[in-house]
């Protein structure tokens, strides 16, 4: 969906009921951190914050969530932000946009170095914790960050149960032709609006595939169970041959042709991402917790190769490993990979529930 006048919107879609509640085995390498939003090195993880799916939120909670991302976007935008230049191709930044805009802007400049490298879970894993803390830190949000587990939704998004209209508490229901697929409704409905870039239409090798036949429960358990200890394997079963996969299907699904969460550089804008990342991070976490194997699995290069993206999913040029650096412009603190594999330990501090079938 698009937002029109505004920067956020959030359209789309999906569901499924706990088919994916697979039983994984644990590995906590290390412990962790106090669920204080920073991370705190070496103390014991021993209070893990939870991310739900939004649908097991209760409306207090949601509303919560929704305060938090429009408090952000009324807050001016940070003195500290120092774009890494990585993106040739950025706009200049405007300064006179918000905190919120910060956070879509650090993920335009790194654009190429983030997506369809090796960089790309980690570097997502960090942003969002970096989101999440700001919320936490600056906009009285008192929960965990939300995951929308889209698989619940495969057979059919328009029904989803995830987008509703409560002005306070929703995400915005489906919009249609009579608005032009502009989200009019829900708690996202007046935010501010940033500039559109470069969108996710690629040439496909399957111009008929379904987006959501990536979508599926069935898939999801097949990406968990697979690519054991080989973590390109892994990143290429998330993002397709061709881009078709379940990653970038999700963002098309969602924002359609010309939403905002279909664009590759700005579709932070879309406060859906957020939700649709976390699911993407539950997605690695799973992988990684399923096999002692994967747990520390890193591949690929710094350098994106569109062309040759099949041969080089996760990249080319220099090789990524555990001690390359994921920045943050100067919003947030740097981090390196290896930071970051423990979502319990070291340095961050959170948990996933499964949906509870009972709940959903
Ligand atoms: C964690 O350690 C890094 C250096 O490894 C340091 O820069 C950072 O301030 C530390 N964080 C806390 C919360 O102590
Ligand atoms: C935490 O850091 C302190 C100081 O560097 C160190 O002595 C201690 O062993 C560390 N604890 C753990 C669990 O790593
Ligand atoms: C910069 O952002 C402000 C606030 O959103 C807006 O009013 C202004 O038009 C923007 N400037 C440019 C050049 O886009
Ligand atoms: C995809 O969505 C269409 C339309 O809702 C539906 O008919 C189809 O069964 C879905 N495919 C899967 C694999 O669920
Ligand atoms: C609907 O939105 C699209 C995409 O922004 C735009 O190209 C088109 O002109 C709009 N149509 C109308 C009737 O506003
Ligand atoms: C890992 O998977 C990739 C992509 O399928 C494959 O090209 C590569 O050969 C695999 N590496 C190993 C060591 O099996
Ligand atoms: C990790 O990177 C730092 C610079 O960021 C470098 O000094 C250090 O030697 C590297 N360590 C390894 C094991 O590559
Ligand atoms: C699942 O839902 C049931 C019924 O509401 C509840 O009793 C149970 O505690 C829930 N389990 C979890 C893990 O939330």
């Amino acid at each position: 969906m698009i937002l029109n006048s505004s920067f956020l919107s959030v359209a789309l879609a999906l569901a499924l009921q706990g088919a994916n509640a697979l039983s994984v085995s644990v590995v906590h390498p290390s412990a962790t951190p106090d669920g204080s939003g920073q991370g705190n090195n070496n103390s014991t993880c021993s209070n893990p914050s939870i991310r739900r799916e939004w649908r097991t939120l209760s409306r207090d909670e949601k509303k919560n969530f929704i305060d938090g991302v429009r408090c952000l976007s009324q807050l001016p935008a940070s003195p500290d932000l120092q774009p890494t230049g990585d993106n040739p191709d950025n706009q200049p930044r405007n300064t006179s946009s918000t905190l919120y805009d910060d956070f879509v802007y650090i993920h335009m400049d790194g654009l190429q170095s983030l997506h369809v490298t090796g960089r790309f879970f980690p570097w997502h894993r960090l942003f969002l914790h970096a989101f999440e803390s700001h919320l936490k830190n600056q906009c009285g949000f008192t929960g965990a960050l939300p995951y929308w587990d889209f698989t619940q939704d495969s057979a059919n998004i328009l029904a989803s149960t995830a987008f509703d209209a409560d002005p306070e508490a929703g995400l915005g229901a489906w919009p249609d032709a009579s608005t032009n697929f502009t989200v009019t409704t829900g708690g996202f409905r007046d935010l501010p609006y940033l500039d559109p870039g470069v969108s996710f239409p690629f040439e496909y090798s399957d111009p008929e595939l379904e987006a959501n036949s990536t979508q599926t429960p069935e898939n999801w358990q097949n990406i968990v169970g697979g690519s054991r200890g080989n973590f390109t394997a892994f990143q290429l079963s998330v993002d397709g041959h061709r881009l078709q996969g379940m990653h970038p299907s999700t963002h098309v699904s969602a924002g359609g042709p010309e939403g905002d969460v279909t664009n590759l550089a700005t579709s932070p804008s879309d406060p859906i991402f957020w939700l649709l990342h976390a699911q993407l991070d539950r997605l690695w976490w799973q992988w990684q917790t399923y096999h002692p194997d994967n747990f520390e699995a890193i591949s690929g290069g710094e350098t994106q190769d569109l062309v040759h993206v099949d041969d080089f999913p996760t990249g080319t040029g220099t090789p990524v490993t555990a001690n390359t650096t994921l920045f943050m412009s100067n919003l947030f603190e740097d981090k390196k990979i290896g930071d970051v594999f423990d979502i319990m330990g070291g340095y961050l501090c959170y948990d996933y529930v499964q949906p509870n079938a009972t709940q959903v």
